[in-house]
């Protein structure tokens, strides 16, 4: 059998043992709702992902994504309401132009887009929630532990020492 085929298969075993560690910031009136409904439909989804409920998805400062990720997270999410439902009204066209950008430097910055996701999830579509969490962990789990990109954590350890200017 090829070495590299090995170290492939390796690399797979390896991923597939790795359990991530998966932050979902959820806006209260909407996606938390969708959670609910797949836990009421009983529906199965990673148990990877811990739900962290907020208040709307403008709530959610980048400094909360930056200190996920040099806590020990893997990944992190924000889901809000659809653009136009927010509770608020426009908390999430808030949350939108502040995550998208940050993202982008994050990205720039050599984050793995993966690693920081956005959805907007209404509290009726618990099969959306579902079929993002499973996404999100598949994802995460084909990337590997964070603790491996040894340059997105430089990054974020600089953006973090800098927070109070964010
Ligand atoms: Fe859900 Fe604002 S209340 S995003």
């Amino acid at each position: 059998m090829p070495i590299a085929e090995t170290a492939h298969e390796a690399q797979g075993q390896a991923n597939e043992e790795f359990r991530p560690k998966i932050l979902a910031f959820c806006c209260n009136w909407c996606t938390y709702a969708g959670a609910d409904l797949a836990g009421l439909n009983r529906m199965n989804y990673p148990a990877d992902v811990k739900v962290l409920r907020v208040p709307c998805s403008g709530r959610v400062n980048p400094q909360h994504v930056l200190r996920a990720l040099q806590d020990g997270c893997d990944g992190v999410l924000v889901c809000g309401c659809h653009p136009g439902d927010c509770h608020y009204s426009t908390g999430n066209y808030y949350a939108k132009r502040r995550m998208m950008v940050f993202k982008r430097l994050l990205e720039f910055e050599g984050l793995p887009p993966e690693r920081f996701q956005i959805r907007w999830i209404s509290g009726s579509e618990a099969g959306k929630f579902r079929d993002t969490i499973v996404q999100v962990t598949d994802d995460i789990k084909k990337l590997g532990p964070m603790a491996a990109d040894e340059p997105s954590q430089a990054v974020v350890a600089a953006l973090r020492a800098k927070e109070g200017e964010l």
